[in-house]
């Protein structure tokens, strides 16, 4: 049988480099892959566990289908769909949440950043979130997960999860895995913590334009341009990450060598990367228009992954269901 593949992003807007690097690229891999089989939602029950606006929920959700399309997902390899419109989930993760104390899930630090980003909003739900999470990933039997390294404690409790509710109500779930790719961890461009959403001036978008992303690279905050470490944080650090992921292994290292030689030209660094850059985003950006302009072929992707989901997600759930004594 072949394995299963699942992963979500939540629907903040259109995504980001970290986004891209660290899930999309490993969502396409998967794809790429006959031994897998692959399943791809937006997350929009994980999105309302923060604050959020009603009236743009909808239209983000669209933003990540039509990245995720024009980024490669292609809806004749995987199912592409919507996490709110397959219910099963927030059943499933209803059923998971009898197997989890609070205290594990108070003590996720996923958990605790988001305590301090929002003390004002610390839910039910925000603490329920990796159990849904698990339930997305299990509902599937998957055993790979493309997503970046900051989601490995939620990937720690569905591999607990499966673990229990194997055990306890004898049944076969697959321990998941978090399938890493080379942007497991893309830093944020102002040098300090990860490439995110909601830290202005932290990101590149998948939709920036060459100047755009010409104006982003020069706020980088930089140094002299030589010395005898190379910075392993900060800006510099953000941008050689960049150049290693867009221009290769090779050029880092002339880069290396150059700051501890006759010293780096940052304002050239910056171009070259822009242009690299952009001619990996540039081939996605036509593609996203294209999907733009056939609306009715979006909806019927979404409408047709929707059913597939379902069908596939009530399988699990009734298993799961008479397993507990349900039914
Ligand atoms: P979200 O929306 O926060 O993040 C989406 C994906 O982007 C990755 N990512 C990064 N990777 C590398 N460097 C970065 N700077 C960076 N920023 C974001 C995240 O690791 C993630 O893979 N909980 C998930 C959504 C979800 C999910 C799931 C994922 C819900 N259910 C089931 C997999 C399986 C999340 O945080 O998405």
């Amino acid at each position: 049988m072949n394995r299963r593949v699942l992963s979500g992003i939540r629907a903040t807007g259109r995504l980001h480099l970290g986004n891209y690097l660290g899930a999309v690229k490993g969502m396409l891999a998967l794809q790429a892959d006959p031994n897998y089989e692959t399943f791809y939602m937006v997350a929009d029950l994980h999105t309302i566990t923060t604050p959020y606006d009603p009236k743009i929920l909808k239209e983000n959700v669209r933003e990540v289908i039509l990245d995720y399309l024009a980024a490669g997902l292609d809806p004749q390899k995987s199912v592409i769909f919507i996490q709110s419109q397959v219910p099963q989930h927030t059943e499933l993760g209803y059923l998971f949440s009898t197997l989890v104390t609070v205290a594990r899930m108070q003590h996720l630090p996923t958990f605790k950043e988001k305590v301090k980003q929002h003390p004002e909003n610390v839910t039910m739900a925000l603490l329920n979130y990796p159990v849904l999470m698990a339930a997305d990933i299990l509902m599937y039997k998957a055993s790979l997960v493309p997503v970046g390294i900051d989601q490995e404690p939620h990937l720690e409790i569905a591999r607990e999860i499966a673990s229990k509710i194997n055990s306890r109500f004898g049944l076969a779930f697959p321990e998941p895995q978090r399938f890493a790719t080379s942007g497991e961890y893309v830093p944020s461009l102002t040098g300090e913590g990860k490439m995110s959403k909601s830290v202005e001036g932290s990101n590149i978008g998948l939709s920036d334009d060459l100047a755009a992303i010409r104006e982003k690279l020069a706020k980088v905050p930089t140094d002299s341009g030589s010395g005898n470490q190379v910075p392993t944080e900060g800006g510099v650090a953000t941008l050689l990450t960049l150049v290693e992921l867009f221009e290769g292994k090779e050029k880092t290292e002339q880069y290396r060598k150059q700051y501890q030689t006759e010293g780096i030209k940052y304002q050239d660094l910056k171009n070259e990367l822009a242009e690299a850059i952009y001619q990996e985003l540039k081939p996605i950006q036509e593609r996203r228009l294209e999907f733009e302009n056939k609306p009715e072929m979006v909806d019927k992707i979404i409408e047709e992954g929707n059913e597939k989901a379902r069908q596939e997600a009530q399988k699990t759930l009734s298993e799961v269901k008479q397993a507990m004594g349900l039914i």
